[in-house]
């Protein structure tokens, strides 16, 4: 089965990144990947709020946009999923080639431009099928939009009793103009808009609903600050730290390096976790975060729990090393931890991440 697996990787490395994406999900809608069946490493469950997570790795936003694949994903191991960027309308999103794989860099770079099938559409494949694990969905505005705020109400009414969280997305850096809903006066607005909103569908459907805020790896620290604030003031649960960067570190060695879009992988660790660590230090417990950027060994995830995660997701790393490297993470993260609960550690290496002392470059 393993020889299998490798043999289905290589040939997914050596296609088109958009095709092989496309393959690999419709090979898990059909039910025909690999399975991993999710181990009970008791040292690993982990809580957030009032979701209970059997192990933190789950699934970044991005790889399944419109709810295709979702209610097949525990098969691989992970502890949970975030479906989406779905937008309102159908969106096509940017011109092809939009993805690029920097292999000697174990790194991408995307500039898709949310392709959306849309709110209805994703709507229906959530009437049709349920997840066995926890789902988020990620939401984000239409390109086209005059009325962000509108977009993303519409999208919570729509969508919130699907899901167990919500994560809006205002760090895309292919939306033109969106990551500075970040930093604009408007931020304040639309978190507020949408806590009303949730409040509403909680007593609708008896049970809560968390909404998650996923930013930029590349707001400076002031805005990083003031960000965490306005979130704190307006009840957001978590931030999401973080998704891709448009920085170009210097060492990238891969061809396609200068293409523009937001760049993922082994080249993020560093930066969002030391933003992540950042983060936690600031914020004093007043809200969670969720780990996101670079992570693909038991170690990384360690690292970004220590400074300040709660729960974790992948995405590129998969890209590169397949399914089995979710178990692979576990088992290492299991023994790493030992006879500590995962709760106990988290950003309890925050301010020597900071200062340069954990993380090597
Ligand atoms: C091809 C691709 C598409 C993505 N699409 C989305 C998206 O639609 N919404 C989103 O919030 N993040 C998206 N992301 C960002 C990931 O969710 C994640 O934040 C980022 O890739 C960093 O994690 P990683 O280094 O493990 O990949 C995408 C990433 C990639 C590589």
């Amino acid at each position: 089965m393993k020889y299998i697996n490798n043999l289905l990787l290589k040939f997914l490395h050596k296609i088109p990144p958009e095709l092989s994406h496309n393959i690999t999900i419709k090979l898990l809608k059909n039910g025909l990947n690999p399975q991993n069946f999710i181990k009970n490493y008791k040292n690993l469950n982990v809580s957030l709020g009032n979701i209970n997570f059997k192990h933190p790795i789950g699934l970044a936003a991005g790889f399944d946009k419109n709810a295709e694949a979702f209610h097949k994903i525990d098969k691989l191991g992970l502890s949970h999923i975030e479906i989406g960027t779905v937008t309102p309308k159908y969106q096509a999103g940017n011109d092809k080639p939009r993805v690029f794989r920097l292999h000697q860099d174990k790194a991408i770079i995307n500039r898709l431009g949310f392709p959306s099938k849309g709110l209805s559409y994703v709507k229906k494949r959530l009437e049709r099928h349920k997840s066995n694990i926890p789902l988020g969905i990620n939401i984000g505005c239409n390109k086209e939009t005059t009325d962000y705020i509108g977009d993303y109400l519409k999208l919570t009414k729509n969508l919130g009793h699907y899901a167990n969280w919500l994560t809006i997305n205002i760090s895309s850096p292919n939306t033109p103009g969106l990551r500075n809903l970040q930093t604009s006066n408007m931020l304040s607005k639309l978190l507020q808009t949408i806590d009303n909103e949730r409040k509403i569908i909680e007593n609708m459907k008896g049970s809560s609903l968390q909404i998650w805020l996923k930013i930029a790896p590349d707001l400076n620290d002031q805005e990083l600050k003031k960000l965490i604030d306005t979130s704190i003031q307006n009840n957001i649960d978590a931030l999401c730290i973080s998704n891709t960067t448009i920085k170009r570190p210097n060492d990238l060695i891969s061809n396609s390096k200068l293409e523009n879009g937001g760049l993922s992988g082994k080249p993020l660790f560093s930066q969002s976790t030391i933003m992540l660590a950042k983060a936690y230090l600031y914020s004093q417990n007043n809200i969670k975060f969720i780990g996101i950027g670079g992570i693909d060994s038991g170690e990384t995830a360690y690292l970004k729990i220590l400074a300040g995660a709660t729960i974790l997701q992948i995405y590129t790393g998969l890209v590169y090393n397949g399914p089995a490297m979710i178990n692979k993470i576990n088992n290492e993260l299991s023994v790493k931890t030992g006879s500590e609960k995962l709760s106990k550690i988290i950003g309890s290496k925050a301010y020597e991440i900071i200062n340069g002392n954990y993380l090597n470059d």
